[in-house]
């Protein structure tokens, strides 16, 4: 089969890891005789430099015309003092906008090899667990009104989170498919105590939930949501959860599987074209001196493979030769630990990663 795919290979260390993985989709092209042609157009604090915009129109265009998008990521210290609608950050938000991106799956699983490298403790690890945020991306307060204005207390800054059935129902509906297809176990998790838009949000959750009996379905408070995620994160297998929320308490998965640098994300809209990308940063402190970790990326790729070009097969290869690698004591800096390997760079782990393909 045929695919485009565009690059957004960004800032930091965006570019190394968006090549690790683009050598990874030619080994899988090259394997099981696909052909993927790969276009890379410029996004965030690059594309600013270049252009003076961190999402040229050009690549809303590209990123359109292809077939799925690949991002490494964005932003670094050099553009910090930009203003708002121009800071990297923001190209983020108007691209997964631009492609009609309002579903986010960040799959946070615990590796059985990195076991040690969690911070949580043996017995509330367990036999580990496997958890799947599936974050509302194109709504609430990231994209409600916002702005100054003379307030009780004189100059104040707002932001709105608003939400509408329509964003509710579609975004629940991915969520509970997705508990379908996965343990049939999902946790919406809200602020219904105190937010309005909370409550509308669980009460359409409790609606969908009346067309899925076979989901075994619950609510939690963010709070407690957040406290639990450390306290007892095998109870969880599907999270649905607003944008914000979801930004948070995906990043505080991500932690207890051990390395921010393992996971991987994709957006998805109605169509099949996805945006994947990490879900860890552009590491600027580390950017170009081969030690940054390409799993989260190259898993990326694997969803790509499976959610946008139903390539379920070449996905599993690549997934096993990244759980190959990892039984085979291979690591990157951030995931040594205690483990006692030696830490072997980017461009040494893509390398026993394509071996293993
Ligand atoms: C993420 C990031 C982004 C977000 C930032 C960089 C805009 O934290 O993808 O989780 O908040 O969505
Ligand atoms: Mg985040």
């Amino acid at each position: 089969m045929d695919f485009k795919i565009a690059l957004l290979r960004g800032d930091g260390i965006g570019p190394e890891i968006v090549d690790s993985t683009v050598a990874v989709l030619k080994k899988i092209a090259d394997k099981f005789g696909h052909n993927f042609s790969f276009t890379p157009y410029l996004i965030g604090g690059c594309a600013i430099d270049a252009t003076g915009l961190p999402l040229p129109e050009e690549t809303v265009k590209g990123c359109l015309e292809s077939d799925s998008v690949l991002l490494g990521a964005v932003g670094g210290p050099k553009w910090d003092n930009q203003p708002g609608d121009k800071r990297p950050e923001k190209a983020l938000l108007g691209i997964r906008s631009a492609l009609g991106l309002y579903t986010n799956l960040r799959p946070a699983k615990l590796y059985n090899a990195l076991r040690a490298a969690s911070p949580l403790r043996e017995e509330i690890v367990g036999d580990g667990f496997d958890l799947m945020i599936v974050r509302e991306l194109t709504g609430g307060i990231y994209f409600g009104d916002r702005g100054y204005r003379q307030g009780k207390y004189g100059e104040e800054a707002y932001d709105t989170e608003a939400y509408s059935r329509v964003e509710i129902e579609r975004i629940g509906r991915v969520a509970f498919e997705t508990a379908m297809k996965r343990n049939k176990k999902l946790t919406s998790i809200d602020k219904a105590n105190v937010l309005e838009s909370s409550r509308l949000w669980r009460s359409i959750m409790h609606e969908l939930s009346a067309e899925y009996p076979e989901v075994e379905y619950s609510d939690m408070f963010v709070d407690n949501g957040a406290m639990q995620l450390v306290r007892n994160p095998q109870q969880f297998d599907v999270i649905v959860t607003s944008n914000m929320f979801g930004d948070i308490l995906s990043d505080e998965a991500s932690q207890i599987t051990g390395s921010i640098g393992m996971l991987a994300s994709a957006s998805l809209g109605d169509g099949t074209r996805g945006m994947y990308e990490p879900i860890h940063g552009s590491a600027p402190d580390i950017a170009g001196q081969n030690k940054a970790n390409p799993i989260a990326t190259i898993l990326s790729g694997a969803m790509m493979l499976r959610y946008s070009f139903g390539l379920a097969e070449e996905a599993d290869c690549i997934e096993k030769a990244v759980d190959k690698v990892l039984a085979d004591g291979f690591r990157t800096a951030d995931i040594v630990g205690n483990s006692g390997a030696e830490a072997i760079g980017c461009i040494e782990m893509t390398e026993k990663i394509l071996e293993r393909i």
